[in-house]
């Protein structure tokens, strides 16, 4: 794997994951794709809820475990699935995945189950437990070129939780 590819954080609290996902608002655009990866527990949702609120999003938002997919107005739409209970790669296609992608930006909780229905230009996000209780091992990977070219953006900007 490339380095400049890829970025290592770690956040030490439920309010420095949302931290970080607000430090990411600025460079988030319509058409992006975040997959986050990470046991229950890890802060998928967590991430999912600094974005939001960064983005202007005022409605609560919760996992979407028995929906699959959640639709906020922000600066920009928000997706916000998870498709833990997918239990077929079939099943993705009825999300009508191209749709959602084309309008704002979508964040997919546990995104790694649908990988091969996923366009190969997005940001991964594994989520591992860190040593301490609240500690959280966030790794960022561009996946294709739209996140990529933003690379170093992400890094000046998540500079403060890098490890
Ligand atoms: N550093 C941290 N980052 C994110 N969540 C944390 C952290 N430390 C403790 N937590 C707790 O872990 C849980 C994460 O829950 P959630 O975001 O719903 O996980 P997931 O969506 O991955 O299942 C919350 O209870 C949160 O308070
Ligand atoms: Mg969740």
């Amino acid at each position: 794997m490339n380095d400049s590819l890829t970025l290592r954080c770690v956040t030490g609290s439920v309010d420095a994951t949302k931290a970080l996902a607000t430090a990411l608002e600025p460079i988030v655009d319509d058409g992006d794709l975040v997959v986050l990866v990470g046991d229950l527990g890890a802060g998928k949702t967590a991430f999912t809820q600094g974005l939001c609120a960064a983005l202007g999003v005022s409605d609560p938002v919760t996992s979407p475990t028995f929906t699959l997919a959640n639709r906020y107005e922000g600066r920009i739409v928000v997706n916000h699935l998870d498709v833990y209970r997918i239990d077929a790669l079939a099943e993705a296609e009825d999300l009508a995945l191209t749709e959602l992608l084309d309008d704002g930006v979508t964040l997919i909780e546990w995104g790694d189950v649908i990988l091969p229905a996923l366009p190969d230009d997005r940001l991964d996000v594994r989520i591992t437990f860190g040593a301490g209780d609240d500690d959280r091992v966030l790794e960022l990977t561009a996946v294709g070129p739209r996140w990529a070219d933003r690379m170093a953006s992400v890094r000046d900007r998540l500079g403060g939780w890098v490890a």
